[in-house]
């Protein structure tokens, strides 16, 4: 490589780079909590919901769970200290397992997209998510699979 085009690479991976980076931060991942699974109630810590970044704690709005205990995914969405509401990642559309984002879960194959309540925003889906039973006490969340 020539000394001027790798000069001119290295300005624009400069330039670029903390964008990108700072890109990827707004990004929001999905965090896959740690579940225990007794007959069809699975037990979440409340401290699943809880982020430590960067010395700071946060409170995460939605975990997911993935058990190979039962078929498809789930999130939970936090909106007080006991309201809880979890939803099947199950497109009620043809069944692709949709991305859930903070206030709004989509789905990758047709376009559906759904509230953080399970309510359809946008087609083709016409049905609202599977959503199963929540309790809690002072240490966990409890979800009651159908
Ligand atoms: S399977 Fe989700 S929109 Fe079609």
């Amino acid at each position: 490589m020539k000394r001027s085009k790798f000069i001119k690479t290295c300005l624009i991976a400069g330039v670029a780079g903390p964008t990108i980076i700072s890109m990827m931060e707004g990004c929001s991942s999905v965090y896959y909590a740690n579940v225990s699974i007794s007959g069809k109630t699975m037990t979440i810590k409340r401290s699943e919901f809880i982020e430590i970044k960067k010395e700071e704690t946060r409170q995460r709005t939605f975990i997911a769970v993935r058990n190979d205990a039962f078929p498809f995914p789930i999130c939970v969405y936090k909106f007080g200290e006991n309201e809880f509401v979890a939803l099947s990642l199950i497109c009620t559309h043809q069944g692709c397992e949709l991305n859930p984002n903070e206030y709004t879960l989509t789905c990758p194959c047709h376009g559906s997209e759904f509230s953080n309540k399970g309510n359809v925003m946008e087609g083709p889906a016409d049905k609202e998510l599977e959503e199963f039973k929540v309790t809690s006490d002072d240490q966990n969340i409890y979800v009651h699979l159908n």
